[in-house]
């Protein structure tokens, strides 16, 4: 089987598709609507770590609501073997609800589409699995971030959710958000960003520091 499909970057227009999921046949885009949309994937059903990524997401899903971001998962099994995982996924969650739909790619289309096999990670029969790969797509459908990890590392989603606060304030203000930068701390003023301009853009004002070099680039401000 094929491992390669098309390697999508940064600010392409993510691909439209149709998939069997557990809330019925979708339309990708359909399905989206205004929204942003996170795509995450999975190996397979019935496995740990994959248990504990879908118990997550389930449990912190008004966070991505709060956000304008829907949650849609991905696991290379059926509907009907994601509808029963899905009763695991609540117990181990503690929750009575399951908020967000599973596509069911048992025969590998999206994952070779989307580049996601692991060639390295395979069923019992030998086909590779999916990797565990995030998509994080705008409402205009523009490809926004992407992170691929190996099956054995489970995924940190409050980094997840600081990436989206990032993009998200980033998109409407002439900043970027520093190392460890967490919703409501400093941020950086653009480089782009002329010295002239500061005080319409910044009114809070900003914190030139002084650096060896003597230039003047690290340029801190509140989070407007
Ligand atoms: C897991 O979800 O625990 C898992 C799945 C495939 C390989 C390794 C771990």
């Amino acid at each position: 089987m094929s491992v390669q499909g098309k390697a999508l970057n940064l600010g392409d227009q993510f691909p439209n598709f149709q998939a069997e999921t557990t809330i019925g046949r979708i339309d990708f885009y359909e399905w989206m609507g205004d929204s942003w949309a996170i795509l995450f994937s999975h190996p397979s059903d019935y496995t740990p770590v994959c248990t504990t990524e879908l118990s997550r997401v389930a449990g912190i899903l008004p966070e991505f609501t709060k956000r304008n971001i829907k949650p849609i998962a991905l696991s290379c099994d059926s509907v009907e073997s994601h509808k029963g995982w899905i009763e695991d996924i609540k117990s181990f969650a503690k929750l009575s609800e399951f908020g967000y739909p599973i596509i069911a790619d048992d025969k590998r289309e999206l994952a070779v589409k989307l580049n996601m096999l692991d060639k390295d990670e395979r069923d019992k029969a030998g086909i590779p699995l999916t990797c565990r790969a995030v998509f994080i797509i705008d409402a205009s459908k523009k490809l926004r971030l992407t992170l691929l990890y190996p099956a054995s590392t489970g995924r940190n989603f409050n980094e997840i959710l600081r990436v989206i606060d990032s993009l998200k304030l980033t998109d409407n203000n002439k900043v970027a958000t520093p190392a460890d930068w967490e919703h409501g701390k400093e941020c950086m003023v653009l480089p782009t960003v002329q010295q002239d301009d500061i005080p319409k853009l910044f009114p809070q004002g900003i914190k030139t520091v002084e650096v060896p070099s003597g230039k003047k680039y690290l340029r801190m401000t509140p989070q407007p």
